[in-house]
């Protein structure tokens, strides 16, 4: 049976994570089939308001692509930030420490749950498509501002509850495939602002509009079983899976809502 429980158990997200593959083959979904032009990564790295001599944390960085928006900026080429890019998977770092050798950031292996600086040290904090991987929410965001400084911002990023999972949690009920739906996904554009307000005075809500428009079915099927949530959806499923989703197709396209969004949380 599918166990969604495995989004935030630590060992399976590790195992996930272990190297690039399965996050590099769900962006390639992203950037071939989205409606949006713009990217959700590019739109994200907008809202930053970067300043000159900046001090910037990223937690769980995966590849670091963020980051390729910042290097086509020649703007900010001028500003002398300080920018740290983390993840606390092995996997990552080794690629971001290969990937921006030489360049003007650094990369450290860092667990959101015990960060590895002094209170009040940066004024930009990043965690993108990560809070939901981890079990205690509360307490990572607890030292997520303990590292903040006062007056500094906290972006974070994450899925709304009714875009892609939604979907396709919807065709496997509709199909009788068997999944655990005792808990879903813990941080969303639903529930994270509550968990913010908890800790940080000031908190706000920005959506990304977008969809999927997908005309080869057979990379939607290789999207869902690279996910953390999917691991226990066996193979035998596939046609079954690929003769619905093509179903469904209009005008030769499988039309996919998707719900994305940041906060941005300021500590005073
Ligand atoms: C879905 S990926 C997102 C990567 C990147 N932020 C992005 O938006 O493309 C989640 C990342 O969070 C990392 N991660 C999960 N739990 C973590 C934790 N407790 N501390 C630090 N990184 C974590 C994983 O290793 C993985 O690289």
């Amino acid at each position: 049976m599918i166990d969604i429980n495995n989004m935030s158990s630590k060992a399976l997200v590790k195992e996930q994570y272990k190297n690039t593959d399965n996050l590099k083959l769900r962006k390639s979904l992203h950037e071939k089939y989205s409606v949006n032009k713009v990217g959700f990564q590019r739109w994200m790295f907008e809202q930053y308001p970067f300043s000159p001599k900046m001090k910037i944390l990223e937690l769980g960085s995966g590849r670091g692509e963020l980051w390729v928006c910042y290097f086509e900026n020649d703007a900010l080429q001028g500003y002398e930030m300080d920018i740290t890019l983390s993840d606390f998977s092995e996997g990552m770092v080794g690629h971001m420490r290969q990937a921006y050798a030489g360049k003007r950031i650094s990369v450290k292996k860092v667990d959101i749950m015990d960060i590895p600086f002094e209170n009040d040290a940066f004024d930009l904090i990043i965690a993108n498509s990560m809070l939901y991987h981890v079990k205690d929410i509360g307490s990572a965001l607890a030292e997520v501002k303990r590292v903040l400084k006062r007056g500094g911002l906290f972006f974070c990023s994450t899925l709304g509850e009714n875009g892609m999972t939604r979907f396709l949690y919807d065709a496997l009920d509709e199909l009788g495939i068997p999944y655990s739906r005792e808990s879903t996904i813990s941080f969303t554009l639903q529930s994270g602002m509550q968990m913010l307000k908890k800790q940080f005075a000031k908190v706000e809500r920005r959506d990304y509009e977008d969809a999927l428009e997908i005309d080869v079915i057979e990379d939607y099927l290789a999207y869902i079983y690279s996910m953390a949530s999917m691991q226990g959806l066996e193979r035998g499923y596939y046609d079954k899976l690929l003769n619905y989703f093509s179903s469904k197709k209009v005008n030769g396209y499988l039309h996919i809502p998707k719900e994305y969004g940041m906060f941005v949380a300021g500590k005073e």
